[in-house]
């Protein structure tokens, strides 16, 4: 079976779930191995008071002209809500989440990435995961700017890590239009343990388009970093572990509190009037449906790669890890009230309203932007790649793959520069995987339901429905869309920018960090 080629250095994985596999027929099982590692006393969230702290606002980071920033990674401690002791955390300039870099199309931007951080590591990596084994070093960084387009040596590749006491100088061109792009930690095999220390932080990069537009701005634009973590009763980080002592990985990592910029339950003070709030899911793996309490509607102006359109108005939104989403909010009907933002059905915050009514000089055009639709037929070739989820337990999936292969199979993603391609993705587990590649800015073509059994016993595609496109909300430029299960996502793209190699991978940190990532290389 093709999915050991080429590894010899891991577990044996069995066959794929969907081989029906008599259990345990492939000798050991986690089930059979498990030890008790003791989970820690968890936080009740409920002890916790809402919305006494003001919502964080990460410092921002410009340079002049020629001028390098440097960014020092360290650990520190701080404060994630008013009832709790600090919590430990790494992080990038001694906060969580790090400074925001503003940084402007057609202006090169310089970042020297410095590593302060200790020589251990606090979360538990798992040596059996590729790019993470015992004979290199714990602690291991490398950073990448999700969204940027940017020669492959300033891309950040997982395995170009360096380690503490080494920096890394990457130059960032920002010849792209603007978008809100985000930078975290991309190391081999321990990404997911990085970010979820604390290793992100936002990077909005601006043009004049946009300037020229009258959007909500200065203090009336905010970044709003959606996460969530495991805390203790002490309030520190727990990272969930399998119970298999020398084999910790786990397949997702869900938190009991929610954070936004680094705080729970924080509470804004707006003035009654429009706000811009640039929005991100940077958790490890949680989606996040987000609404204004009472379905107040919001409008959707932007989302990965830029401005819509234009405008869609909007009452949820549903945001997978990695994606963003540029929001405009209208409080000012809502003078002298509270309104929370919702997740689900819990809050994440609450913004309270000046009672003062407000003269707003913003605006939010009917046209945002020229989107042009990429036609189908300007692809070159259409690549048909599979997203995988294969175990060794029937009941317990532990390896999720792209098109069944390793993360050190041959490179077989090899566009050419300037090449338009279709890929299909064709989804074959129960999941939806956020997926996201490097260096290129794409659209959905669209999602169509197929016969999965079908397509597992013969690699036949049998379409079971029509192909639906994208909601108008999806129809804008994306580096990461959910790929849903049951169905082909087909993505058009155009591969332009640099030659080189780049890695394209599902955005659930646990999923990425453990070989749902493949390297693809765009050819001169
Ligand atoms: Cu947000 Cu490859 O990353
Ligand atoms: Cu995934």
């Amino acid at each position: 079976m093709g999915l050991m080629a080429g590894t010899g250095m891991l577990r044996a994985w069995g066959a794929p779930m969907h081989m029906a596999m008599p259990r345990k027929s492939s000798g050991l099982c986690r089930h059979d191995i498990a030890d008790q590692t003791a989970v820690p006393r968890l936080l009740d969230p409920s002890r916790l008071t809402p919305f006494v702290d003001p919502l964080p606002l990460p410092p921002s980071l410009r340079a002049s002209h020629g001028e390098v920033l440097r960014i020092a990674m360290r650990e520190t401690t701080q404060r994630l809500h008013r009832d709790l002791p600090p919590t430990r955390l790494w992080t990038y300039g001694g906060s969580f989440p790090g400074p925001t870099i503003e940084a402007r199309s057609g202006s090169a931007l310089k970042v020297e990435w410095i590593s302060h951080l200790p020589a251990k590591h606090f979360l538990p990596i798992d040596h059996h995961v590729c790019g993470a084994e015992a004979d290199i070093p714990e602690v291991r960084s490398v950073v990448h700017v999700h969204g940027a387009r940017v020669p492959a040596s300033a891309d950040g590749y997982p395995t170009d890590w360096f380690v503490p006491g080494q920096s890394r100088r990457q130059d960032y061109p920002n010849g792209q239009d603007a978008a809100t792009l985000w930078y975290h930690d991309h190391t081999m095999g321990i990404e997911r343990l990085n970010l979820y220390a604390g290793m992100l932080g936002m990077y909005l990069l601006r043009d004049e388009h946009e300037a020229s537009l009258g959007l909500p701005a200065g203090e009336f634009e905010w970044p709003l970093m959606l996460s969530d973590r495991l805390l203790t009763e002490d309030g520190q980080l727990y990272y969930p572990v399998s119970g298999v002592s020398d084999a910790p990985w786990v397949p997702e990592v869900f938190g009991n509190v929610m954070l936004v910029n680094g705080a729970v339950l924080p509470k804004l003070d707006v003035r009654a009037r429009r706000y811009r709030f640039r929005v991100l899911n940077a958790a490890n793996g949680r989606f996040f449906r987000l609404s204004l309490r009472g379905q107040r509607p919001f409008l959707q102006i932007g989302s990965d790669q830029g401005l819509l359109s234009s405008p869609v108005t909007q009452t949820s939104l549903f945001l997978a890890p990695g994606e963003r989403a540029d929001l405009v909010v209208d409080f000012a009907n809502l003078a002298g009230s509270q309104v929370e933002l919702m997740n689900d059905s819990l809050p994440l915050m609450r913004f309270d309203i000046a009672a003062a009514k407000e003269d707003d000089v913003s605006r939010v055009p009917a046209v945002l932007r020229d989107v042009p639709r990429v036609a189908e037929s300007t692809a070159n070739m259409t690549r048909v790649l599979s997203i995988d989820e294969y175990s060794d337990c029937v009941a317990e999936p532990m390896l999720m793959l792209l098109d069944g292969k390793r993360w050190q199979d041959p490179v077989s993603e090899k566009p050419r520069l300037g090449s338009t391609e279709i890929w299909s993705l064709v989804n074959l587990t129960g999941d939806t995987h956020p997926i996201h590649l490097h260096l290129v800015r794409f659209q959905i073509l669209d999602r169509r339901p197929f016969d999965v059994n079908a397509y597992l016993e013969s690699k036949t595609l049998r379409y079971t429905g029509p192909a639906q496109p994208p909601p108008t909300h999806e129809a804008g430029w994306k580096d990461t869309a959910q790929v849903y299960p049951g169905m082909v996502t087909r993505y058009i793209i155009t591969f332009d920018g640099y030659t080189g190699r780049y890695v394209w991978h599902c955005h659930l940190l646990e999923h990425a960090s453990n070989e749902m990532m493949r390297p693809f290389e765009v050819l001169a």
